[in-house]
């Protein structure tokens, strides 16, 4: 993915989204700039240490002062600048708006399953002109070890409920949606509607990194009739205490995420998928 030079040992990535664009009670160690084969991700990564000596990566998707628009992301050198640095577990947090009553503004949703509606117009495989034909196992789309790891520690947001699973749209964007569209997003089953979450997971599966994407919800998109459609003003109101939240769950979950990257002899979390990737020509 990368020169040998750039690999540092940090086995925990964490991608922060609207609103998450830096972690606060962690030592910054470094922070890199990671040339991929595929460009420059999306900032400098953002090393630091944690309590326990380990490290961990944070990038901020679309680069801290919030310039690159959801379907500018270059989400293959975002993986692959993780993925070089030695990542193979990777936390996301990304801003979504609510499909569900239950699921208000501020709550947190652990997506389990992702409904594509990109338009094709991003970059989303590393196989794309490489002349190697690999299909990865996409059913499951996140770890739902890491999904029931993180789970585990939703008593440390009080405030809020972490919803144990739900069903992402990912839309194109930048523009919101429709009424009539998020209404049949919801006729769908789906959850919660955000603009990063494809390609972001697939190249991850496709990485063999352990992902997993923690929801934040700011709005209750365009389908309720009783208010008025998500505007840019309500999403950075909740957005900030979204990132409270989300850095409070984060420092939370992470010793077992240390835990499970850094000292399991078994690699539950870390070992890809058996099956994930399969080869058909190379
Ligand atoms: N991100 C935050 N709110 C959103 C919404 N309503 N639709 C798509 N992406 C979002």
């Amino acid at each position: 993915f990368a020169p040998n030079s750039i690999f540092r040992d940090v086995r925990i990535g964490v991608i922060g989204g609207t609103g998450l664009y830096s972690l606060d009670g962690l030592k910054v160690v470094e922070e890199v700039t990671v040339e991929t084969p595929w460009g420059l991700p999306s900032d400098p990564i953002t090393i630091a240490e944690t309590e326990r000596g380990n490290k961990i990566a944070f990038l901020a998707r679309h680069g801290r002062s919030h310039s690159v628009l959801p379907s500018e992301v270059n989400y293959r050198a975002n993986i692959a600048a993780l993925k070089a640095l030695g990542v193979q577990v990777i936390l996301a947090f990304s801003a979504v708006g609510s499909l569900r009553e239950e699921i208000q503004p501020g709550d947190f949703v652990m997506l389990d399953q992702i409904i594509d509606r990109t338009k094709g117009v991003r970059a989303d495989s590393f196989f794309t002109g490489t002349g190697v034909t690999a299909h990865a196992s996409f059913g499951e789309p996140v770890s739902g070890l890491l999904r029931a790891l993180v789970q585990n520690h939703s008593t440390a947001v009080p405030s809020i409920t972490v919803h144990p699973s739900g069903t992402g749209v990912c839309m194109e964007g930048p523009a919101f949606s429709t009424r009539a569209e998020s209404n049949l997003y919801r006729s769908w089953g789906a959850s919660v509607i955000n603009m990063t979450c494809i390609p972001e997971s697939k190249l991850a599966r496709e990485a063999e990194i352990t992902y997993a994407i923690v929801c934040m919800a700011t709005d209750y998109d365009a389908w309720r009739e009783s208010e008025e459609s998500v505007t840019v003003a309500e999403v950075m109101k909740t957005m900030k205490v979204n990132a409270a939240n989300a850095k409070t769950l984060l420092l939370a979950a992470l010793p077992d995420i240390e835990q499970a990257a850094y000292n399991d002899p078994e690699q539950a979390l870390t070992k890809p998928e058996t099956g994930s990737m399969q080869y058909a020509f190379q």
